[in-house]
């Protein structure tokens, strides 16, 4: 009874003093819930933490309207009832006004931003302005005067606020309704009328997104692992992760790793995620899905010609996860080839060819990159010509213009870098920029779908927009197809069979549709696994990297794409497909395919889909840094980021505070009703042996 009281007590008086206020009776508040937020979260390398985060119970503060850069000084330092919730119109959401917030936080309880219906003309990018500076090749040992983006700066407007650490939370709202409510509670209650101050009550709002802050990934994991040794092991934080997607032309032995012997492969790769300063409005429609887009569909204009007449080097597709952080799925694969924990080694790569960012090619044409350094070496630099000018031949026949860049220019960033940082192998990044990129609003929540012109005639209904082939559709289906084509030529198919490989401008159409504005669609139902279908819904997936166990399902809809793409369908039940059942033919072993069960499609007369199995060679592999391998949590090499976990409930609300003073007093009134029920607890728990005595007897009497 002792015990359990005294525990009660403090709980109390803990709930109390996290609450505040609110555990007083006086406590009618309303609160409105918003809906359509999304919290700006934190996130730790080896030696920082950026992004943002709320204190344990939220952050509550008297909401501003910021109008206009002037109207700054009010939450800065003319207003008189800090601290301030500050509504940003997302144009003011720029570095200026962020970092003088930042700066004063002692008066600023949070940041909400209100998500824009357009984009800002004049671009805007929350990342650095030299992308994965630090794990890419080009460091001072590889070549100091191409160190650092000395020569091209690649993202010239970045303003690096998605790489600053916030001490307040800072939220996205959606335009709607809810803002609305904001705005209305807003004029109301806190409007500063000719210069004078508002009187309470005020309209306040409270953001919660609480996140365990551990300095850095080093002290995170040494705290989780600590953890181990304690009844109560508790991870504060998960390292960033995912898995990478590959699949190749030909079977390669899954189970036989390392070297493979009378093996050359070329290698043609994209990067799969993307970010922006709010993690789950990061579509990166020209930043990574223009390129993994136009490979799946170049992949799937080989599937046919490779299987009849498969040229004699292997084409190796790979989409690469996590490489917006340090390069995390590229420096995995090739950590793995090292190791002989992969189908192949490095030295069975050919040649390497990485689809950057391509979508915008209208505006500035294509160009090939190429790395100067390794292209010293006489016989690197002959296959990097040979590969480009297979390239610039390919795009003449198809009337695109295609330019090679300067030869002393560096790569752009890619994860080509990582595969050079452990050896020279010839290579190019098709992009298309020349020098910066063209893309004005690189890893940035305005980087969507208006920006790649993916938009529908105003009266198309939704089924149709899915299968209506739009300029952008056509363009990336051509840059596919020249892709395809070098790619064959490449790995020495045959010239007379170039005419004949055709990247389809209805899959890239319906690719679009499906990453990009929504993946419930009848082609993602019939492609991919029953016990999936519930996660389709009516939006686009997120690109993301997410934490290692997390989110895996947008990889897994590319592997799908993939398979339907390259693989074929074979005539094995259902039981004898999922089991993976071993095959009497080794060419048919699960050793040299992957089989996958997927749902199919309804026929016309029936009810059920008639689901199927699809054979391929596509498999996951997975996208973890090695950092957290070694346990070298410290690394400079590789990527550290981990993300930290969440503590409390995610979210955002409005209602009205009554003024301080009364606040004060509710609060000193609820304290002291506390402290009068402790003493009087204790003094009941001193005296129960008097106070209870009388219950004891019959007890003891029984003896
Ligand atoms: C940048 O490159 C130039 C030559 O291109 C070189 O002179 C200069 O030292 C380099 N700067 C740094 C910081 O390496
Ligand atoms: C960690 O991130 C910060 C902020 O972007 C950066 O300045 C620092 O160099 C990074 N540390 C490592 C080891 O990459
Ligand atoms: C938003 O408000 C408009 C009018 O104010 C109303 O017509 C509409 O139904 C509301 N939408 C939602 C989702 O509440
Ligand atoms: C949030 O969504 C719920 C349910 O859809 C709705 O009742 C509520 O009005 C919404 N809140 C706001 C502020 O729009
Ligand atoms: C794949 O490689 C493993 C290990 O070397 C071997 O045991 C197996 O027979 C091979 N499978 C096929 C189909 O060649
Ligand atoms: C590689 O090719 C040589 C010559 O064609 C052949 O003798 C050898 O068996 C092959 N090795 C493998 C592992 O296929
Ligand atoms: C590939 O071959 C199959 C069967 O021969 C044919 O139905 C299909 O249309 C071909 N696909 C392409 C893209 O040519
Ligand atoms: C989008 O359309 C505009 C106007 O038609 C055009 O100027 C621009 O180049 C297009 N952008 C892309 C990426 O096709
Ligand atoms: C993984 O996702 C589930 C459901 O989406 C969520 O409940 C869980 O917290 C996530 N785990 C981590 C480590 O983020
Ligand atoms: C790919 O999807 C299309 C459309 O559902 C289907 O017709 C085709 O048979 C699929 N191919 C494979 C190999 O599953
Ligand atoms: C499943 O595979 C086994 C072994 O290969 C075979 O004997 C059996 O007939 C298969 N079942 C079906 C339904 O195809
Ligand atoms: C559906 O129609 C096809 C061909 O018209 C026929 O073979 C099949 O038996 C029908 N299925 C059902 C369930 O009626």
């Amino acid at each position: 009874m002792d015990l359990i009281s005294t525990k009660w007590i403090i709980h109390l008086l803990l709930y109390c003093l996290f609450h505040g206020v609110s555990c007083n009776s006086v406590d009618q508040k309303i609160y409105i819930k918003l809906n359509d937020t999304v919290p700006c979260v934190r996130l730790l390398n080896a030696t920082h933490q950026i992004g943002c985060q709320s204190s344990l119970a939220g952050d509550v503060g008297v909401i501003h309207f910021l109008e206009s850069e002037e109207n700054l000084d009010w939450v800065l330092s003319t207003g008189p009832s800090p601290p301030y919730m500050v509504i940003l119109e997302s144009h003011l959401f720029n570095r200026p006004i962020m970092m003088k917030l930042k700066n004063s936080f002692s008066r600023i309880a949070g940041v909400a931003v209100i998500k824009p219906s357009s984009s800002p003309i004049q671009g805007f990018s929350p990342h650095t302005t030299c992308p994965n500076e630090n794990t890419g090749v080009y460091s001072e040992s590889y070549d100091p005067t191409l160190a650092h983006c000395n020569t091209t700066v690649w993202n010239p407007i970045g303003n690096g606020l998605s790489y600053e650490e916030f001490n307040f939370p800072i939220f996205s709202l959606k335009d709607d309704n809810g803002t609305e409510v904001i705005r209305q509670c807003y004029l109301n209650h806190n409007r500063v009328v000719n210069g004078s101050a508002p009187s309470y009550p005020l309209c306040a709002m409270e953001l919660s997104s609480h996140m365990h802050a551990v300095t850095n990934t080093v002290t995170c994991m040494r705290r989780s692992s600590n953890g181990a040794f304690s009844l109560n092991p508790e991870v504060v934080c998960d390292p960033l992760g995912n898995n990478n997607v590959w699949g190749s032309t030909k079977s390669l032995n899954n189970t036989a790793t390392g070297h493979s012997e009378n093996e050359t492969v070329v290698i043609a790769a994209a990067r799969l995620d993307s970010r922006a300063f709010f993690h789950g409005i990061s579509l990166g429609a020209e930043s990574s899905a223009s390129g993994f887009i136009t490979l799946l569909a170049a992949a799937g204009a080989l599937a046919n010609v490779t299987r009849e007449n498969h040229p004699p080097r292997t084409i190796l597709y790979t989409f690469f996860q996590g490489e917006s952080f340090d390069y995390i799925g590229s420096s995995r694969m090739v950590y793995d080839m090292e190791k002989d924990n992969f189908p192949i080694d490095l030295d069975n790569i050919h040649s390497f060819v990485e689809i950057g960012q391509v979508g915008l090619h209208n505006i500035s044409g294509l160009w090939l990159h190429s790395d100067p350094v390794s292209r010293r070496n006489n016989s690197i630099d002959t296959e990097v010509m040979s590969l480009t000018d297979v390239f610039q031949k390919v795009a003449n026949d198809l009337n695109i213009s295609l330019n090679l860049s300067d030869v002393s220019q560096p790569l752009p960033p890619a994860s080509f870098q990582r595969f050079l940082r452990s050896q020279p192998i010839p290579g190019i990044v098709l992009t298309d920029h020349h020098t910066h990129f063209t893309n004005r609003y690189f890893e940035s929540m305005y980087d969507n779908t208006e920006y790649l012109n993916l938009t529908f005639p105003a009266d198309l209904p939704p089924e149709q927009q899915f299968t209506y082939i739009t300029d952008t559709a056509k363009g990336l289906a051509k840059v596919a197809t020249m892709v395809a084509r070098t790619l064959y030529k490449q790995a020495g198919g045959a010239d007379e069979m170039l005419a004949s490989i055709n990247a389809d401008e209805l899959t890239v159409a319906q690719m679009l549709y499906g990453f990009l504005v929504q993946t419930k669609n009848p082609w993602f139902e019939a492609i991919i696994i029953p016990e999936y279908q519930p996660l389709l819904g009516p939006a686009p997936p997120e690109y993301y990297v997410g934490v290692i166990t997390n989110n895996t399902f947008t990889t897994k809809l590319v592997s799908y794409v993939l398979a339907n793409l390259t693989g074929i369908a074979v005539n094995i039940s259902r039981e004898n497909c999922t089991n993976h059942r071993e095959f009497a033919d080794d060419a048919q072993s699960t050793d040299m395919n992957s089989y996958l069960w997927v749902q199919g499609v309804t026929p016309p007369n029936g009810t059920e889909p008639e689901g199927y199995c699809v054979r391929s060679t596509v498999r996951l592999t997975q996208a973890q840094s090695p950092a957290f391998l070694l346990k070298e949590y410290h690394s400079s090499n590789y990527s550290t980021w981990s993300e930290s976990r969440w503590k409390s409930n995610i979210g955002a609300r409005i209602f009205l505070v009554a003024g301080h003073d009364l606040e004060m007093l509710t609060l000193g009134v609820g304290v002291a009703i506390l402290l009068i029920s402790l003493l009087l607890t204790y003094f009941v728990n001193s005296k129960a042996d008097f106070l209870f005595s009388s219950g004891r007897e019959p007890a003891n009497a029984t003896y």
